[in-house]
């Protein structure tokens, strides 16, 4: 009896044996291919970025490929107006295209279809010039579509400054379109107002919009304080998003921009320094929120997690930052060379 339960298990454990050993060739066959073609990918790619380069000394970051394509997926009020004004300012001097990405009633997220559409659409037009998108949308997976991704990048703002600036935006309009008559023009009440009345518009969950458009087009996503969400955001933020900068800094910004993708924003720094009033889009009026709204703000776990995004976005922007620039926002240059190149 004992022998046969003995006999009985080693069957079975040969089996699992089996099975386990199959499982771990496979993984490991599919593996190799990635790495082959990781391997085919970056050589292609390095064979495109050498071509400037002479003596194994500089190498040209003017990306030779017209399918350089940028997507700056811009969260509603961060300042993005000025920033945007830049590209348009530039592309006919540095030959690229800007289109803007009207997503119809203000949703933040595309239905299924529309995201196909979307990725196939941006990732294979091909527009004999690099190019610039921007549009009130999302983080979108383009790998999920089969479509090759474009180089996101982003700004985002403080997020009781960004509610704030919104709400009198609303009431007071600003000095970019001054004339137009704003959704809630003549409305009086303050901010503080607003959230000691604990009015719907000054709920702390509509902070929570910074998150979710770093996260994308998940439904948990935009379920307010969500901690999945935040995670998701932060991973997408170091992993999809070529540079993130913050409204507080964007003279840096454009400066690190410039220097990472000169064939697009060439001069982009200068012109921003020149014409900066020109660009800002600043709201009429603003009263700062007193001490025991932000106190209040504090509490929320809405604010919480928004908040601690900010600032993980921020330690990363400065950190880019001062690996790229000089501190009179200068670039650096390329610091790397190669030697020892055999065989001669
Ligand atoms: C987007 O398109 C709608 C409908 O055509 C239009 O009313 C709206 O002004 C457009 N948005 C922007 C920012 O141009
Ligand atoms: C650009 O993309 C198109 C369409 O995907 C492709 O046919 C073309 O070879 C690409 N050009 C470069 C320079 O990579
Ligand atoms: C992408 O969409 C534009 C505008 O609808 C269209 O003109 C273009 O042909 C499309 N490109 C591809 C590759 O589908
Ligand atoms: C003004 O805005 C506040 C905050 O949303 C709201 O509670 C109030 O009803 C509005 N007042 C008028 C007259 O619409
Ligand atoms: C913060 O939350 C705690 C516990 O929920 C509450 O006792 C306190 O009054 C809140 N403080 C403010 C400023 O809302």
């Amino acid at each position: 009896m004992t022998i046969f339960v003995t006999c009985n298990l080693s069957a079975r454990t040969v089996f699992l044996f089996n099975i386990i050993t199959v499982l771990v060739l496979v993984t490991y066959l599919v593996d190799l291919e990635k790495k082959i073609a990781n391997a085919k990918d970056s050589s292609e790619h390095d064979s495109s970025l050498l071509n400037n380069q002479v003596n194994g000394a500089l190498l040209s970051n003017s990306f030779s490929s017209q399918n350089l394509t940028v997507f700056y997926n811009r969260v509603p009020k961060t300042g993005s107006t000025s920033f945007v004004g830049l590209a348009y300012d530039l592309c006919s001097k540095n030959k690229f295209k800007v289109l803007h990405v009207n997503v119809s009633k203000n949703a933040h997220t595309m239905s299924l279809p529309d995201q196909l559409r979307f990725a196939r659409n941006l990732s294979q037009w091909d527009l004999k010039q690099p190019s610039f998108y921007h549009g009130h949308v999302a983080y979108l997976d383009f790998s999920k579509f089969g479509s090759s991704s474009p180089l996101f990048i982003n700004i985002i703002r403080q997020p009781l400054d960004r509610m704030v600036s919104y709400y009198y935006f609303l009431r007071y309009g600003d000095d970019f379109r001054p004339h137009l008559i704003r959704k809630k023009q003549g409305n009086k009440t303050s901010f503080d107002d607003c959230v000691k009345e604990g009015q719907a518009e000054c709920d702390p969950n509509n902070l929570w919009l910074q998150v979710p458009f770093f996260c994308g087009h998940h439904a948990d996503c935009w379920i307010p304080g969500s901690s999945w969400a935040f995670e998701q955001a932060k991973n997408n933020l170091v992993k999809n998003y070529l540079l993130v900068g913050v409204t507080e800094k964007m003279e840096e910004f454009v400066a690190v921009l410039e220097a990472t993708i000169p064939n697009l924003f060439k001069g982009a720094l200068k012109l921003y320094r020149k014409g900066s009033k020109s660009h800002l889009r600043k709201t009429n009026m603003k009263i700062p929120p007193k001490a025991e709204t932000i106190a209040r703000f504090r509490n929320s776990t809405v604010w919480q997690l928004e908040n601690e995004f900010y600032e993980f976005a921020l330690r990363q922007f400065e950190y880019v930052k001062s690996r790229t620039l000089k501190p009179d926002l200068s670039d650096k240059g390329q610091q790397f060379f190669y030697e020892k190149i055999r065989p001669k």
